[in-house]
C-alpha cells in the first residue's frame, strides 16, 4: 500500500526548500551588483582621476589649476551626456564603449 508522507513533514521540506533558494538569490544579487560598482570605479580611477582627483571632488592642485570641476554625486544621465557630447572629452568618449560609461557614470552618481 502507497502511504502518503505526512503533511507535516512535506510542509516543512517545502519551506527550506523556499529559504535556500531565497538565500541563493540574495546572494547571487548581492555578487552582480558588487561588481558593477568595481568596476564603475577601477574605470573612473584609469580614465578620469588624474584630472577629477580620486574622491571625484577636484581636490588637488593640479585639478585646482586647470579649474576642473568636482564630479561626485553627479546625475548619471548629465554624466553619460557631457562625456559624449564635450569638446574636452572627446578622445575619452572614443575609448569609452556605452558599458564602461554607464557604470562610470552609475559610480559618480553613487559617490559621496
Ligand atoms: C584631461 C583632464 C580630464 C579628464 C581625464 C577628465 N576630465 Fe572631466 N572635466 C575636465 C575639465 C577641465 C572639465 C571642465 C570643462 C569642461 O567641462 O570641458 C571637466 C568637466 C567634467 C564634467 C562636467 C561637470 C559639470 O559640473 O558640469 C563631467 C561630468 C566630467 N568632467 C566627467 C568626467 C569623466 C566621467 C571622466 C572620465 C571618463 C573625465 N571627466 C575625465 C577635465 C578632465
Amino acid at each position: 500500500m502507497i502511504t502518503e508522507p505526512d503533511p507535516g513533514i512535506r510542509q516543512a521540506g517545502g519551506e527550506n526548500v523556499r529559504a535556500v533558494s531565497t538565500l541563493i538569490g540574495l546572494f547571487v544579487l548581492s555578487v552582480s551588483g558588487a561588481a558593477v560598482a568595481a568596476d564603475g570605479a577601477a574605470l573612473f580611477a584609469k580614465n578620469c582621476s588624474g584630472c577629477h582627483g580620486a574622491d571625484a571632488k577636484a581636490d588637488t592642485a593640479a585639478a585646482k589649476a586647470m579649474k576642473v570641476p568636482a564630479i561626485a554625486g553627479h546625475d548619471a544621465e548629465a554624466t553619460v551626456n557631457h562625456i559624449r557630447t564635450d569638446e574636452k572629452h572627446k578622445s575619452l568618449s572614443a575609448k569609452l564603449n556605452d558599458e564602461d560609461l554607464q557604470a562610470i557614470a552609475g559610480f559618480l552618481a553613487s559617490a559621496q
